[in-house]
């Protein structure tokens, strides 16, 4: 009785491993499919529009300057692998007006065909010690980087279930999934992003709709540069304990992770030991990874205690720098 009851459970095993294995190999054929891109006008959403459209994918870029957005589409179009290949350009705000975001979502649709692939891109970042930020920066931040991630989604996920096929993308960040000194704002609506998408994936999973969050490293990118300029000294020294990604790699990754449907998308050792670190309850794509997530997460966990011991350091350091030389307490 118990000998076959074990068998029974082992070939569910088995069965349900061959169905993850099959699913993994259905992936999202890029060429012809209709690729949109919040955020496509610069750094990560630009590079990820370059590495659809060398795939030979059709590409709707979205972003609120005109200008920005026509040079990104001339760049992107001299990476065309055939002449029927169509960059268009949309110049909106997708944080602000849901009905203005839908209608022009339909009128990309209505040019380009459904929305295959929807990368949300569209984000900021600013630092700063809680006390020292604006209220507005918080209500700012929440505004572009999780509902201007939310309006678009929602704009394009209802053909994509009808469809029965479609990948979401959300740019989070590795600040979304630890929060780091200085990114109180930030982090908390890159947080925001990873709850969105574990809950929209267990809706849409059954409709063949696969969502991926991206965990970006501190990337080269003009965003990055931007940000720059107010980071908290703590912030940057704790930022610079790891490098910098150029967007042509970190986008490379994402494209490849949506394309197979992988729910996490992460870049560089860092990016996989935090990934492992943090999933959580989130979906894994297949019985492998969760395997090396079970795995790896205490020797991952351990690791961490001496990173975040070192972040601790270098916040102590900066104190008493402070109080040495008497340097203001607002940034570096
Ligand atoms: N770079 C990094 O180190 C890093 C690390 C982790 C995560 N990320 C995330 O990755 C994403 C891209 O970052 P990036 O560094 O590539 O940024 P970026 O170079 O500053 O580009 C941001 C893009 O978003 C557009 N945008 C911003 N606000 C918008 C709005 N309200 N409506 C429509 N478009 C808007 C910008 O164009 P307009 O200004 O013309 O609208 C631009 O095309 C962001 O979500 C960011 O938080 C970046």
């Amino acid at each position: 009785m118990m000998l076959q009851a074990a068998g029974r459970r082992l070939t569910g095993y088995v069965l349900l491993y061959i169905s993850w294995f099959l699913k993994s190999c259905l992936f999202l054929y890029l060429p012809v499919y209709h690729i949109k891109v919040t955020g496509g006008s610069s750094g990560i959403g630009k590079c990820i529009a370059i590495e659809c459209y060398k795939q030979g994918a059709f590409i709707t870029l979205v972003a609120r300057n005109e200008e920005r957005l026509l040079q990104a589409k001339k760049e992107i179009e001299k990476h065309c692998i055939n002449d029927k290949q169509v960059v268009l350009c949309i110049s909106v705000d997708v944080s602000q007006d849901y009905s203005q975001v839908e209608n022009v979502i339909k009128q990309a649709q209505e040019k380009l065909g459904p929305v295959d692939m929807l990368v949300n891109c569209a984000g900021m970042s600013i630092s700063g010690k809680f006390e020292d930020l604006e209220v507005s920066t918080f209500e700012k931040l929440m505004s572009i980087n999780y509902l201007g991630s939310v309006y678009p989604s929602r704009a394009v996920i209802t053909t994509m279930k009808e469809r029965r096929v479609g990948r979401i993308v959300f740019l989070a960040s590795q600040a979304g999934q630890v929060g780091l000194f200085g990114f109180t704002a930030y982090s908390s609506s890159k947080f925001a992003i990873k709850g969105l998408a574990e809950a929209l994936q267990m809706e849409v999973k059954p409709y063949n709709v696969y969502v991926t969050v991206a965990y970006p490293p501190d990337t080269d990118t003009p965003g990055f540069a931007e940000e720059n300029k107010t980071k908290p000294l703590e912030t940057r020294l704790i930022s610079e304990t790891t490098s910098i990604c150029t967007p042509e790699q970190v986008a490379k990754q994402i494209v490849k992770d949506a394309i197979q449907g992988n729910f996490n998308s992460s870049v560089g050792s860092d990016g996989y030991m935090l990934s492992s670190l943090t999933c959580g309850m989130s979906p894994v794509t297949s019985i492998t990874e969760g395997l090396q997530q079970v795995v790896t997460m205490g020797l991952f966990r351990m690791i961490s205690l001496f990173y975040l011991g070192s972040f601790d350091n270098i916040i102590r350091r900066c104190m008493i720098e402070r109080a040495k030389y008497g340097t203001a307490d607002k940034t570096a």
